[in-house]
């Protein structure tokens, strides 16, 4: 039987219009751009200031444009996956909201949660389900509303942290484009190091828990930081080694941005340039799960059939992991 791969054949977007910017986050905490921008490498990220509007909003928007640009009919999609940590309610799954918004009716949908490996994790469910020929269409959404869980008081995370999305569509082939290989991995020990206190089962919402400030995102940066360089440095290195993949051959290094000297940390260890390396991180900042589309979406007019493209990532629980895969069309083409 021939084998089946899943690659992507298309790409939307979407990130809100409020522009936070250093300057103003000055005046919100004791920071300064100059801090930020040395120690992260941020320099604004997009806000749902939208009133009643959660990730679905950003996550429905990225999926019309992708719908628009790949000329699919909602009709034809038999799965949509949602990766994110900040889902619209506790129940029913934002995959569900975003597959009505966009009126995906013949469809399956649900919510994937990995931190900021969510989107890498869901590409790779997905990718399961198009390589059994169970489904022909699957969109992959990581949307964020991450300004709902960050505390503007606390400035060792608010920097950090902005809303967005980016979905992309995956479809089977023969040839041999797409997703060729993935590690993910896990290691729950590290959830002391990054999480919400309050809003689930264990702690339900109180006030309690509100005057505690538990609902806002809890974060020891330092261990973070340790496990981040030196987990998605190993597994991107492991994966450019068992594929054969030398600094020449890879094209683009796409990573997780959370963090600009985690990026270089990673990208120094898998002996790469910078210009192979895809950054946005100065004007998105952390989208979590929407960070890896958003950056082959603001690349997508450069990417060129066959390309070696890793995606790298790093997140809560821990999760992290890495994708080998060969770019499956020419982004010059694509109407916008
Ligand atoms: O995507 C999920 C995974 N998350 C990550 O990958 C995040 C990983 N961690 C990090 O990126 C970094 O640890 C942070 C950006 C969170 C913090 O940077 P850092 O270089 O580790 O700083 P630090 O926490 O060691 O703090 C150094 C100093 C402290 O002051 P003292 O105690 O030395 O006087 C902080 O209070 O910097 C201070 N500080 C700030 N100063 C100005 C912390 N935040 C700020 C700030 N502005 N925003």
């Amino acid at each position: 039987m021939t084998k089946l791969r899943a690659t992507i054949t298309g790409i939307g977007a979407f990130v809100p219009e409020y522009i936070l910017t250093n300057d103003e986050l000055s005046k919100m905490v004791d920071t300064t751009d100059e801090w930020i921008m040395t120690r992260i490498g941020i320099k604004e990220r997009h806000i749902i200031k939208e009133k009643g509007e959660g990730s679905s909003f950003v996550g429905a928007n990225a999926v019309k444009e992708l719908l628009r640009k790949t000329n699919t009919s909602p009709d034809e999609i038999d799965l949509l996956i949602c990766a994110t940590v900040t889902p619209d309610h506790q129940f029913p799954a934002t995959a569900n909201i975003i597959s009505d918004k966009v009126g995906i009716k013949n469809a399956f949908s649900f919510d994937l949660n990995a931190g900021c490996s969510g989107f890498l994790y869901a590409l790779t469910t997905a990718s399961k389900f198009i390589e059994t020929g169970a489904c022909k269409k699957v969109i992959v959404v990581g949307a964020e509303k991450m300004s709902s869980i960050v505390d503007y008081t606390d400035r060792s995370t608010c920097p950090i942290f902005g809303d967005g999305s980016g979905a992309v569509l995956l479809e089977p082939t023969t040839e041999e484009f797409g997703i060729i290989d993935t590690k993910l991995q896990v290691d729950g020990v590290g959830r002391v190091h990054l999480h919400q206190k309050a809003g689930g089962s264990v702690a339900p919402s109180s006030h309690e828990t509100i005057d505690a400030r538990q609902h806002f995102i809890y974060q020891e940066g330092q261990p973070v930081f340790k496990w981040a360089v030196s987990k998605m440095a190993d597994v991107s290195v492991e994966i450019m080694e068992r594929n054969g993949i030398t600094p020449e051959k890879l094209t683009w290094l796409v990573p997780h941005q959370a963090n600009m000297r985690i990026i270089e940390a990673t990208a120094n260890r898998m002996g790469i340039s910078k210009d192979q390396v895809m950054i946005n991180i100065e004007r998105y900042g952390n989208t979590t799960a929407a960070t890896l589309p958003l950056c082959l979406w603001e690349w997508e007019s450069k990417l060129k059939k066959g390309d070696n493209i890793i995606l790298a990532t790093f997140g809560a629980g821990f999760t992290w992991g890495a994708m080998y895969l060969k770019w499956g069309y020419d982004g010059k083409n694509v109407k916008k």
